[in-house]
């Protein structure tokens, strides 16, 4: 799986289910592993929370990072843009996870009270990998 960042879109972004294990009486476990479920490796995992009712986090782009973001505990909305077409997607199950790709603009927002954002992510930290310009993302989706 390979997406060149100028050239992605929102529909290459796709809701996964994940492994499920249940227990009627005892809870849930979902399950992620590297070649299996979660379609890249994985390098690191982080997780947002305490997000106060009516804040949206992460408006921003990545250039090369592939991304799977679950609602570990309760919902938020997630808005995707590829610079053409926005797609939103309520996250509110802990056994989906939204798969995305490099090159899109991504909005957080609508958390729910208590609600964990949990992401997956192929690469380690690198603050250059970012755009946090609009303008600068639609330039380079649009010039390379
Ligand atoms: P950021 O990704 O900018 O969050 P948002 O776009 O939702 O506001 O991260 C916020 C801060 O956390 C930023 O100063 C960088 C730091 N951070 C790390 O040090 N490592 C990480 O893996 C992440 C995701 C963030």
């Amino acid at each position: 799986m390979y997406f060149e960042m100028k050239n992605s879109k929102v529909y290459d972004c796709t809701m996964l289910e994940l492994d499920r294990h249940h227990s009627n009486r005892k809870g849930n476990i979902s399950v992620m592993e590297n070649d299996k479920t979660v379609p890249f490796q994985v390098k690191r995992l982080y997780y947002l929370y305490d997000v106060p009712g009516g804040e949206s986090r992460g408006a921003h782009g990545h250039k090369r990072l592939y991304q799977l973001i679950i609602a570990a505990s309760g919902s938020f909305s997630v808005t995707l843009d590829d610079g053409e077409v926005k797609r939103t997607f309520l996250l509110n199950r802990p056994y989906q996870g939204l798969m995305v790709v490099p090159g899109i603009w991504r909005t957080l927002d609508d958390f729910s009270s208590g609600s964990v954002c949990l992401v997956l992510a192929s690469e380690q930290y690198e603050a250059d990998d970012y755009i946090r310009s609009y303008d600068e993302f639609l330039n380079y989706k649009r010039n390379g």
